[in-house]
């Protein structure tokens, strides 16, 4: 059986295959509230055989939203919705993540499909807009709002905001909860360089600005089952001469690993000025170096569409999971459609639904193709 299709454990957690669903922001919500765009749009990925599908990066606190149409998971209000996605997906066989998100000074812009709205729309579309926080009062980029810099009590404040949601996140059944530590959010505005200009115990040093991204994670584990795992993405790199390197990742690996986090999720970049060279698996280095050195579990994203390129990257060891985020979009059925690929006499018929397993079977017989 291709290593993809295997079975892994984490924890008490045993997905059915290596293929993850990445998170990726709807901007399709009010009040932070999911609703039957993301029960169809991720249910589909559960029908199409993916073995953990992560739900977008869901805000902490409504200034932590990216938009005001990405789910927030900071209220009671905002599990039920949520409880619904995760039990069709747990129906079909997937196990169902979420990301837990703060986008610090990158918050309150536009959905990148919806970059204007008029005043006649706001109220329909439920528009918010607001002062975003920040490690310190230093913007992403030219253009972007002037962020409020954080005092102690405040980060105090945001620590706890992530362990509240993880208490929901456990409430609406989710079997995985991803910290997002990567793409110049809030997280990882603490760890770069090039946006913590802190000269508090918040700044400075390496470990300085480690203390944030440690602390979430102490916080989130002291509240999040012990048998359920927990993951987190890193940007293992900025792409910048004077920011974030992957030494630096492979040492807050270690660190978060033995503060209870099983699985690092390798991405990079996300700020402004990064040089990003993107090609078929330009990230898969990361997750390899992370694995290697930190001696901890990673996920491979990034331009991973390939099945066979999927494949290789953990017969080589070089991850253990491989996510995907547009190649889902593509095809929500790409790991049926991979194990076709990989191992065509494979049964993959049982990856599909019932309800279509039969039917797709009698199609293929009658074209000749079992
Ligand atoms: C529509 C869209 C939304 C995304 N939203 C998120 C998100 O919520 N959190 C996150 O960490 N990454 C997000 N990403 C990045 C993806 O998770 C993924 O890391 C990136 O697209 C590279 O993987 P791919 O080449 O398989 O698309 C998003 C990407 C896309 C295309």
């Amino acid at each position: 059986m291709p290593k993809l299709f295997e079975p892994l454990t984490l924890r008490s957690l045993t997905l059915r295959n290596r293929t993850v669903v990445s998170p990726m922001c709807q901007y399709s919500c009010q009040m932070g509230l999911a609703n039957d765009w993301h029960l169809v749009h991720l249910g589909r990925f559960a029908l199409g055989g993916f073995g953990l599908v992560i739900v977008e990066a869901s805000a902490v606190e409504a200034a932590g939203r990216i938009s005001y149409g990405d789910v927030g998971l900071w209220t009671d209000a905002q599990i039920e919705p949520l409880k619904r996605v995760v039990d069709f997906l747990h129906s079909q066989g997937a196990a169902a993540g979420i990301q837990l998100a703060h986008a610090g000074r990158k918050a309150s812009a536009m959905p990148p499909w919806k970059p204007s709205v008029t005043e006649e729309e706001k109220p329909r579309i439920g528009y918010e807009e607001w002062q975003p926080v920040a490690p310190s009062a230093v913007p992403h980029a030219e253009g972007w709002k002037m962020p409020h810099a954080l005092s102690v009590a405040e980060i105090a404040a945001l620590v706890e905001a992530f362990a509240q949601s993880a208490r929901c996140a456990e409430e609406a059944g989710f079997d995985v909860v991803e910290l997002h530590g990567a793409h110049g959010y809030l997280i990882d505005q603490f760890l770069s360089p090039l946006a913590n200009k802190r000269t508090d115990e918040y700044g400075g040093s390496l470990e300085k600005r480690m203390r944030f991204a440690l602390e979430i994670v102490a916080a989130v584990r002291r509240v999040w089952p012990q048998e359920k795992p927990l993951f987190m993405r890193f940007s293992v790199q900025d792409w910048h001469p004077d920011g974030w390197q992957i030494a630096d990742s492979v040492e807050l690996a270690k660190r978060v690993k033995a503060l209870g986090v099983d699985v690092i999720d390798c991405s990079s970049g996300g700020f402004d000025g990064a040089r990003i060279e993107a090609a078929p698996l330009y990230q898969t280095p990361f997750a390899e170096a992370v694995r290697s050195g930190a001696d901890i579990a990673t996920m491979a994203v990034g331009l991973i569409g390939d099945p066979h390129d999927a494949e290789a990257v953990l017969a080589e060891g070089k991850a253990d999971l491989i996510a995907l985020a547009r190649p889902a979009l593509e095809d929500p059925h790409w790991p049926i459609n991979a194990m076709r690929a990989l191992d065509p006499a494979g049964d993959f018929y049982a990856l599909y639904p019932r309800q279509a397993a039969f039917a797709v079977r009698a199609l293929d017989r009658a074209l000749s193709r079992e």
